[in-house]
């Protein structure tokens, strides 16, 4: 397994494999990975001759007051997992290459897709995430990229820069991988103390006994709503960000509920930010 930090190496070694043919797949995260990257990694592996996953714990996406200084951080065990997965190549950049003295170029999608949900309590987090995945694909120039539907608004958005810059790149997106108690995996996790633990189960629960009450037949997105609010209001450390049920395509809220249908949820359970979502009238 190679490790490459500098941008032109990678750009250089890329352009080979392309060369010779080779169908590049490629992993964007910001490492300490778990099972969920771990998915995406073993898809890749499938669909690509080079495997290439990218660590880089992006500054641009997190907000004033964010946690990017205390994100976590293991590259050795990183490594390791990557490899046991097939990886090829690990791109590992340091800030002030992706970011040099001087950069001013960002890339933004506009709109309902990156204004609402995430976007309204993050107001500049998709803009960082879009100008890092276009600087990333055009150091890595993969054939697929592979996301996940965790961050449910991240892979609508990415798709959407994707078409319209018409980026020669296809986006494949993967289910959510769930801890055995339901708990999205998530690198974020770790912060959580015992007590938030249990209480961040609130999450799946509420996607679970959502879901089930529109398997009986409740179309009225308020109604399930109301019900999801006071789930979670039952735990004494969780305060709900946001609580939505949206079309899955465009991330409008829903009328009615269909199959189209998505809640997506955000809550603080203590100095944790949480985030999770499920199609409605899917098994969660
Ligand atoms: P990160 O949070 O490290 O996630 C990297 C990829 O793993 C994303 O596509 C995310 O959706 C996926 N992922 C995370 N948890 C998952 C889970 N439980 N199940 C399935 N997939 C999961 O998302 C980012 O990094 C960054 O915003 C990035 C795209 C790398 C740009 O900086």
């Amino acid at each position: 397994m190679e490790i490459i930090n500098n941008i032109e190496e990678m750009q250089n070694r890329c352009l080979e494999a392309r060369a010779a043919g080779q169908k590049i797949a490629f992993v964007p995260t910001m490492g300490f990975l778990h099972e969920g990257h771990l998915s995406l990694l073993r898809e890749g592996r499938q669909q690509g001759d080079l495997l290439v996953l990218s660590i880089f714990v992006n500054p641009t996406q997190f907000g004033q007051g964010e946690d990017l200084d205390r994100y976590p951080r293991d590259f050795e065990r990183d490594e390791a997992m990557a490899r046991e997965c097939g990886v090829d190549l690990i791109f590992y950049p340091c800030a002030d290459a992706i970011y040099p003295a001087g950069y001013a170029t960002y890339v933004s999608v506009d709109g309902p897709l990156t204004n609402t949900l995430e976007g309204a309590s993050r107001p500049t987090h998709f803009r960082g995430v879009t100008t890092v995945v276009t600087k990333l694909f055009t150091i890595v120039m993969p054939h697929v990229a592979l996301f996940g539907r965790k961050d449910f608004q991240q892979l609508a958005v990415i798709r959407r820069m994707t078409a319209d810059l018409n980026l020669p790149v296809e986006i494949i997106g993967m289910p959510i991988v769930r801890e055995p108690d339901g708990l999205a995996m998530s690198s974020r996790n770790v912060y959580l103390t015992d007590s938030e633990r249990g209480q961040a189960l609130a999450l799946v629960d509420t996607l679970r006994t959502s879901a089930a009450r529109v398997g009986q037949g409740e179309r009225d997105p308020e109604k399930v709503l109301l019900q999801a609010r006071q789930r979670l209001n039952m735990e004494p450390d969780l305060v709900i960000d946001y609580v939505k049920i949206c079309r899955a395509d465009t991330l409008e809220e829903a009328d009615t509920i269909d199959d189209r249908s998505v809640m997506l949820l955000a809550v603080r359970v203590g100095k944790t930010r949480l985030i999770d979502n499920g199609l409605l009238l899917e098994k969660v």
